[in-house]
């Protein structure tokens, strides 16, 4: 059996709404294999970018768990949790979520700046981040900045961001939800090519059944629960 990656254990997720209290999740447990590429569906407000943000150690659940890697996400101190965040976990989003002000290669360049010894580094990480921009087919754009690009483009850049820290997990919330249909199948073909490569563990929020038939499981997420077991 393979290495389980990343675990869920009974998350619960609860906003105060005034008064009342909106229950998003519900006891959510899943288990991800190292490798395995998934896709989180479910309808529109469903939970799903809020378990997305919950499994990436971007959001504390109201109960519950996350293990990454056997070791208790939430249980760190926030500083410890993120950098465990920028060194093992790539995120997409839907809306590129580029910094303006920076070119294309200091947007790459971003998240390694945050680790341990970078200023030595430098040198190194600068080619790291043009080797990334020329998989994705952007080297030639380094010195741009964001709002000179497509919206195609500047996911296949948030994409080279999201793979400088050398992750072991993708995490993408509807990475095409913000482009057309072909340039969407760019996108994907890309980031599919990218994690097959590379053997990463892809999670990957869509509401697109096309698309999460070409990940290898499907959880879906309904009245804040995992249909079905969310194992395999
Ligand atoms: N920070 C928040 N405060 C209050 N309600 C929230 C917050 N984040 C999400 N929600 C609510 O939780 C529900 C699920 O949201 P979300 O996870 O974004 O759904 P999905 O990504 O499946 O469309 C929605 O009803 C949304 O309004
Ligand atoms: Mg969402």
């Amino acid at each position: 059996m393979s290495e389980i990656l990343l675990q869920a254990e009974n998350l619960v997720r609860s906003f105060a709404m005034g008064r009342r209290k909106l229950d998003v999740l519900r006891g959510v447990s899943l288990s991800v294999a190292a490798g395995e590429t998934v896709a989180i569906t479910g309808k529109s407000g469903a939970g799903k970018s809020t378990l997305l943000h919950i499994l990436g150690g971007l959001d504390r659940p109201t109960s519950g768990k996350v293990l990454f890697g056997g070791k208790d996400v939430y249980a760190a101190g926030e500083r410890e949790r993120s950098a465990m965040r920028a060194s093992k976990i790539g995120f997409v989003f839907q809306a590129y979520h580029l910094l303006p002000e920076l070119t294309v290669r200091e947007n790459v360049l971003l998240p390694a700046l945050g680790l341990r010894g970078a200023f030595l580094r430098g040198g190194k990480l600068r080619s790291r981040a043009m080797e990334l921009l020329e998989m994705v087919g952007l080297a030639g754009r380094a010195s741009h900045r964001p709002n000179e690009l497509s919206g195609g483009e500047q996911q296949r850049v948030a994409l080279a961001r999201a793979l400088m820290n050398e992750p072991r997990l993708l995490l993408a919330d509807e990475p095409t939800g913000n482009l057309d249909s072909h340039t969407g199948e760019e996108v994907l073909q890309l980031l599919f090519g990218l994690v097959a490569g590379r053997g990463l563990t892809l999670l990957m929020v869509t509401h697109n059944d096309d698309v999460a038939a070409r990940c290898g499981r499907n959880i879906v997420l309904r009245d804040g629960l995992v249909e079905g077991s969310g194992r395999e």
